[in-house]
């Protein structure tokens, strides 16, 4: 039996161990003798403890293969031990994993369940500890192989009242045969294993607080084979492996990690369409023309200052979030000719002629620029639609739709525009035609 930490809060009492004593035949004279006098000397207590623990060691000894119920009850092995934990996980889904399984629910696991599976199918232990059918492991398993929508909730610190840190423990996510969906919370990508095993079925992964890599998530073979390619790659040079791609996987959500780069294992999900990136580390937008089926994407609070030639990457998307970034430049969005939805608001966006960059873009409908520096130049809503040309009254800005009266404004601020664009024109033919003859 693997124990970790006791209770902290631990104490003998009476009847635990007379159960124990009557029960299952431990000897009463292994109990340490209660002290009276002096009760609360911080000696006295500490060797109170040692002697405890002294005698757990040895009722853990005494039953090396089935602990008596009283004495695991007492110890919460149900809440800190491996076979404990198992147990009680069978036992509850023997119970409710059929109608859980039916009303297609997302099921919540944490990490100290999914070690202690793990481990157990690990040590070929049998499969039932208890001696009691209902918690048998094969109860645990027959469900994760059907279960469909699965949540991993981990935690910072130790778990209730043991020093057990959960973001150390190693699991396995290959007893998954079904899962449509997975969010993973606060777990570390170093501890989970068989993420790979998922390939096949996945329709949607979140993972938060938890990596600082895409390719940990999604290409955990290239621990082992940093020379990867991703399956039907035409190669020309020798490649150690061929990793097969999320074949059903359409959204990933990845916010709120520390990821500060896209690398290239975005190769392996070539049917995304929903990606958010969203509170990361990023400063750079890479290798996203690897995602032919993008239509929408979250970029929100990163580190971005620019993006440069963004059709050349998210050529045929509908919505994009930038939010919250240190964009001063719309340069680089000039060509998203696909974009519906913009979200430009709490950047570095300074000048009104910026918007010129994106006011030709023949689908935008929402555009959101709300906390820029901009804002607070006079008219700025005005100033704004009237860059949108013909399609200004199709434009809602910040969430407001524009009223009559800025719709008026906007037309004049368009006819002063073209007069002085015309005069610019004519200018520029002007001296066009007169330096003509100077070049001959
Ligand atoms: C625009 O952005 C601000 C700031 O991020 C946000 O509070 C607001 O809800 C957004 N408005 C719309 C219509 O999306």
């Amino acid at each position: 039996i693997l124990l970790w930490g006791a209770p902290r809060d631990f104490r003998i009492d009476k009847g635990s161990a007379a159960i124990l004593t009557a029960e299952n035949k431990v000897d009463r004279r292994l109990l340490p003798p209660k002290k009276i006098l002096g009760k609360n000397s911080k000696s006295l207590v500490e060797r109170r403890q040692k002697d405890l623990e002294q005698y757990l060691q040895t009722l853990l000894v005494q039953f090396p293969q089935a602990t008596p119920p009283a004495l695991s009850c007492f110890l919460h092995l149900q809440l800190y031990e491996v076979n404990g934990v198992t147990a009680a996980l069978a036992e509850d889904l023997f119970h409710k994993g059929e109608q859980l399984l039916e009303a297609g629910q997302v099921f919540t696991l944490r990490p100290l369940q999914l070690y202690s599976v793990t481990q157990q199918l690990r040590l070929a232990t049998p499969t039932c500890f208890t001696g009691d059918a209902k918690t048998d492991l094969g109860h645990i398993l027959d469900f994760t192989c059907r279960l469909k929508y699965l949540k991993i909730s981990g935690a910072q610190g130790p778990v209730g009242s043991s020093n057990i840190q959960e973001n150390s423990l190693p699991f396995d996510l290959s007893i998954f045969k079904s899962l449509l969906q997975i969010e993973i919370t606060e777990c570390s990508s170093q501890q989970i294993s068989g993420l790979s095993s998922l390939r096949q079925t996945l329709a949607t992964m979140s993972v938060h607080h938890s990596t600082d890599s895409m390719q940990l998530v999604l290409v955990p073979e290239a621990s082992e084979f940093p020379q990867w390619e991703p399956e039907g790659a035409v190669s020309s040079c020798p490649v150690t492996a061929v990793i097969p791609v999320w074949k059903s996987l359409t959204t990933l959500d990845l916010s709120h990690n520390d990821i500060s780069a896209v690398d290239s294992s975005v190769k392996l999900i070539p049917k995304v369409e929903f990606l958010d990136l969203s509170h990361n580390q990023l400063s750079s937008v890479e290798n996203l023309q690897h995602l032919y089926s993008l239509v929408h994407v979250d970029l929100s609070y990163n580190l971005l200052c620019s993006l440069d030639a963004a059709h050349t990457r998210l050529g045929n998307i509908k919505t994009l979030g930038l939010s919250g970034n240190q964009l001063s430049s719309l340069q680089g969005l000039c060509k998203l000719y696909s974009l519906v939805n913009l979200d430009l608001s709490h950047n570095q966006l300074t000048q009104l002629e910026e918007i010129r960059n994106i006011g030709s873009l023949p689908c935008l409908e929402k555009l959101n620029l709300s906390d820029n520096p901009m804002c607070i130049i006079p008219d700025y809503r005005t100033k704004v639609l009237a860059q949108f040309g013909d399609r200004a009254a199709e434009v809602c800005l910040d969430g407001k739709t524009t009223t009559e009266k800025e719709l008026d404004t906007v037309e004049v601020l368009k006819a002063i525009q073209k007069a002085k664009d015309m005069k610019d024109q004519k200018r520029t033919i002007h001296s066009f035609t007169q330096r003509k003859p100077g070049q001959e």
